[in-house]
């Protein structure tokens, strides 16, 4: 074979196989044409080369020489080809798709806790109690002297309540020690020294009591309370209005009851603790009672002229019941992944 063939067919096998590159518009076609001109068995260069044993012996040097360069052309010339391929794609992929849906945007939401006490508040400024509220840090004669709690009283035990190490009341007396409020029955007693009877209040705030935490303790928790002082109030008023709340809260269609257990509390005579009905069974709401006297006498009120009832109910245990929560502290350890659920 003359050397001069052999030369033009390697070139046109070049021009072929550059041309044939740079249109491959897909990974597919790309592959098929790397076949075509590259592959090992039946790639046209394959068959060029059969062509260089028959060139003359003195020429097959320089025929060899070509062959080797044109075949690291059209090497080159796929490897740009397929780079261009992948950048295009790349390039892609970045490119912004309108018809794809929008990512929300995360907002934050009320915790559990805050959204159960809204409602509690709603329910019963619609029964027309107004909400109140009262400090954290209270004194002796909120927290117990004035809730007929006396000194000797095993609920002041300094164990069982969290008394602050500066212990001197506002007026700087030694022996009226400050305390976190246990519970938020001293909102009662601070409504009732400022105000005329009737009152008809609630007041819904954290209590502290030292409790070691587990699945239904914690030492900072919740309570609703509620206070009616008024002529004739009586232990059905007291019933009639806890069973309008529960009905509200959790009753939906179903019919909801409330269930008194004799008990006892200092400011309250007869004092109870109240039950609902809650799927099946009965379910503890809290502590209540019609209003003992002696608190009455403590702020100045007529306990020959008004009574009243009140309440306190834990916030935590109606929230966890409504969401099926089973542990307190879940509440508390701000999980968003745990909180985002409500
Ligand atoms: N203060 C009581 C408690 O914390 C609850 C209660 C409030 C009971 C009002 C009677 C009346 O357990």
């Amino acid at each position: 074979m003359a050397l001069d063939d052999f030369l033009a067919s390697l070139d046109s096998l070049a021009d072929e196989a550059q041309k044939a590159f740079v249109t491959a518009g897909t990974a597919d076609a790309l592959e098929e044409v790397r076949i075509a001109f590259l592959g090992a068995k039946g790639g046209q260069l394959k068959e060029v080369q059969k062509g260089l044993g028959k060139v003359d012996k003195a020429d097959k040097p320089a025929a060899g020489k070509r062959f080797n360069e044109v075949k690291t052309l059209v090497e080159a010339a796929f490897e740009k080809a397929q780079e261009q391929l992948e950048s295009g794609a790349a390039a892609n992929q970045d490119a912004f798709d309108v018809t794809l849906p929008g990512r929300a945007v995360r907002i934050g939401h009320l915790h559990p806790i805050t959204q159960t006490i809204r409602e509690m508040k709603d329910i019963m400024g619609r029964l027309g109690f107004t909400a109140v509220e009262g400090p954290e840090i209270e004194d002796d004669w909120h927290n117990f002297e004035s809730l007929n709690i006396p000194l000797s009283h095993p609920a002041r035990d300094p164990l069982d309540n969290f008394y602050l190490a500066c212990a001197s009341g506002a007026n700087g007396e030694a022996d009226s020690p400050l305390l976190l409020r246990s519970q938020t029955s001293t909102v009662q007693i601070r409504v009732m020294e400022s105000t005329p009877p009737p009152v008809r209040i609630i007041s819904l705030g954290r209590v502290y009591r030292p409790d070691t935490a587990d699945a239904t303790h914690y030492p900072m928790f919740h309570q609703i309370e509620g206070l009616l002082v008024d002529r004739g109030v009586t232990m059905a008023d007291l019933k009639s209005v806890l069973r309008l709340f529960c009905q509200s809260y959790f009753g939906g269609h179903e019919e909801v009851h409330v269930r008194f257990r004799p008990s006892f509390f200092p400011f309250t005579e007869p004092s109870v603790e109240v039950d609902m009905n809650w799927q099946g069974g009965w379910m503890e709401m809290g502590g209540a009672g019609m209003v003992d006297p002696n608190v009455l006498r403590a702020v100045g009120y007529d306990p020959e002229e008004v009574t009243g009832f009140a309440f306190g109910l834990g916030v935590e245990r109606i929230c966890m019941r409504q969401h099926g929560i089973t542990d307190i502290r879940a509440l508390y350890q701000n999980d968003v992944r745990f909180l985002e659920q409500f």
